[in-house]
Order: C-alpha cells, then structure tokens, then sequence
C-alpha cells in the first residue's frame, strides 16, 4: 500500500465564489478533434475522463470564424457549438468538476485553408510568423500573412470575445480563460513585432496593452469578473514571437490594469520569465490580488515548492494530463505516470485521445 502525498495541492481553494475540490488545472490543450469547428461525444469523453482537475481549462475555442486558423479546433460562436460544448461542461460538472473555456482568437498563427470561407486572417499588423503550420488539405504551408485589422475590424474583434464569453455562460461554463499567451491575437497586440500600429492600440507600452486590457474589462462586464481568468506568457518566443527591451515593463504595467479589473485568475506560463527575469513572476502575484496559477513543466514536487512558498495558489498541469486521465489520483497516490504519444497530440480520432488507462486498468492490465 503506497502513502498518500500530503500536499496543499489536495486542498480546495475558492475562486471567488466557485470552490474547487483541489489546487490542480488541466491546462488548456488544443487537441484537434473538432471536425467541422463543432464539439462533438469523443470530445465529450475525453473531458469526462478528465473532471477529475480542480478546473479543466478547455483547448483553445475560437471567438469567430477569423480565430480558427488550426486544422479541426472548435469555436464557440454558433448555437451548434454551444449546443455541442454544453454536452461537455453537463458531464464534467456531473462528476463534480469545475471548467473555463479557454477564448484563443489564432490573430496570424493560421492558414485560410483551415477556415470556413469568408474568415479572414487578422492581426494587429501584416507581420507573418516565420514557419509552417500543419492544414489538412495541403499539408504543412507557410503561416499566411495577416492582413492588419482597421479600426472597425478591431472593435469587431473586441466584440467576439464579449459575445462568445456569454455563449460560453450560455454553454454551461464556469467562466472563461482569454488565451494571452504562445503568440496568439492578444499577445500579438502585446509584442512590437507584430504590433506596429500607429494608432491608439500600438506603439507605447500602455497603447500596446489596450487591446487585452479592453477585451477583459468589456468581457468582465458582460458576465461577471469573477468568471474571467487570462492567460499570460512573458518573454515567450513560441509560435514566432521574440524579444523585445520592454517585456518587463510591459507586463508589470498591462498587470497592475488588470488587477484593477480584480478578475478571477491569473495564469502563467512561466518557464520563458524563470529563464530571462525570475523577479517577474513575483512581480505579477504583488500586482494582482486574485487567484494566481503556474504552469510549465511542473511535477508534484515543484508544484509543492511554488504553493508551500506562496509563490502561487495553483498549479497547472498540461501533458501529464493527456496520457493521465486520473492525474491528480496518481499525484496523491504516486502511482506512476504514463507518458504521452506526442504524435497523437493534434490527430483526428480516439487514439491517442481517450485511450489512455485509468491508474486501476493499469493495474489490472499488469496483474
Ligand atoms: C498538445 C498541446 C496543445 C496545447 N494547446 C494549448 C492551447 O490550446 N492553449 C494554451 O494556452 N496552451 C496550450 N498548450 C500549452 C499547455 O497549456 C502547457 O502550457 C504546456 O503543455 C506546458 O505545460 P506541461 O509541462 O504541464 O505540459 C498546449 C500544449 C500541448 C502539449
């Protein structure tokens, strides 16, 4: 009989007024199963499996159309996909969990050949990432380049992250998670690469966080601050994004504006800011008084660190949770953790997807 870990990790925790049974995440992960952008029951069963997480944060949905520039992700902007997500948060919250969906507009990181005709790839400037991305129809292209938003496009965008986080409400969802980080729209307003407007929403720092601070404080408005949580990642260089002198300044100030918002949650992805400047990621918990959640290669013992230290509330799980549906019975059981395929990561179908072993099957399988 192993010990069970005692572990502030097992304790609950209030987000605002939602409780949580542990301090576990499911981080959000693009998974790549939504035939035709719309949810469907093998999506529903591997979330199902998965409820387990103190808060499963979804995969990355699209607000519009213009948001979907991966093959086969969801979005959430049409009464099918509601439908089709409410299926979803039904199970988990019957198995007593607790779930956010994570609003990802792509903004340049996209192909047109992965979006329905008449969606439009739109960023904050017509600066392409570098590199290939994956399409269905003609295997790996060159990202497109984006056509910069005007000024009506802009506010249009604005306007699907309000609608679709009521949509989400809508959809049975606890709140939503505003996708802020891995060079997607939101940091890409962020960052003065692909940000070289010259109006209002580019060049300063405080004109280069506009953008996000607008989006979360229109979205807190329309369903409650207490059911919004944003995603950052400072210093990240994923997805063609680099460096630039200000992403201390940048973030301490685009921060302190949304600790005035007093949203639910902060998530970070932290390894790129424990890499170029540690101090940040205290920084940001001193500028905001919610929920502050970790994320990036932690395992139970780094998990206890940063939560024994108060360094953060929560910890985050992504990978780990892929190929280990019951995750956090394995981390308070030490059961041993089964590795994921990453070559099933984005693939359509069961494989790889809802095929992995509770710990007892295992067991079972090896007796
Ligand atoms: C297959 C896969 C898909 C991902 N998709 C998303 C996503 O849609 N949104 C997001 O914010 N992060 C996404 N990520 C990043 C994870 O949320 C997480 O930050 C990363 O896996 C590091 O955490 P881990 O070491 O616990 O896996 C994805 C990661 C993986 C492995």
């Amino acid at each position: 009989m192993k010990g069970q870990t005692i572990s502030k990790l097992f304790e609950g925790i209030n987000l605002n007024n939602i409780k949580l049974n542990i301090r576990i995440a499911m981080a959000p992960m693009t998974r790549s199963r939504a035939i035709g952008y719309v949810p469907n029951d093998l999506m529903v069963k591997y979330y199902q499996q998965r409820a387990s997480a103190g808060l499963i944060i979804t995969e990355g949905i699209a607000p519009s159309p213009n948001g979907l520039g991966y093959a086969r992700i969801a979005g959430i902007y049409s009464q099918e996909q509601i439908d089709g997500w409410k299926k979803i948060t039904d199970v988990v919250h019957a198995e007593g969990g607790k779930i956010f969906a994570q609003l990802m507009h792509v903004g340049r990181v996209a192909h047109p050949v992965n979006m329905p005709a008449g969606a439009k790839v739109l960023a904050p400037s017509a600066v392409a990432a570098t590199g290939e991305i994956w399409t269905d129809a003609e295997g790996m292209q060159p990202y497109a380049t984006p056509a910069e938003m005007n000024g009506e496009e802009l506010q249009a965008a604005i306007q699907e992250f309000v609608n679709t986080s009521k949509n989400s409400i809508e959809a049975g969802f606890d709140g939503i998670e505003l996708h802020g980080a891995n060079g997607y729209l939101l940091e890409q307003f962020l960052n003065p690469h692909t940000n070289t407007r010259t109006d209002a929403y580019g060049g300063s720092v405080e004109n280069r966080i506009r953008f996000v601070v607008e989006v979360t404080k229109r979205v807190a408005e329309a369903i409650g601050k207490e059911r919004v949580g944003i995603r950052l990642s400072p210093y990240n260089q994923f997805n063609g994004m680099s460096l630039y002198d200000e992403v201390f300044e940048t973030y301490d100030k685009l921060t302190k504006e949304i600790g005035k918002l007093d949203i639910a949650y902060i998530h970070l992805v932290d390894y790129a800011a424990r890499q170029y400047n540690a101090d940040l990621i205290d920084i940001i918990r001193s500028n905001f008084s919610g929920t502050y959640i970790l994320n990036a290669g932690y395992t139970l013992e780094r998990a206890n660190e940063v939560l024994e230290a108060g360094v953060a509330d929560m910890v985050s799980f992504g990978s780990p949770f892929i190929s280990n549906p019951d995750l956090p019975h394995r981390l308070q059981n030490n059961i041993a953790l089964t590795q994921p395929d990453p070559s099933l990561f984005f693939t359509p179908g069961e494989q790889g997807y809802i095929d992995y072993a509770f710990a007892a099957e295992t067991e079972n399988a090896n007796a």
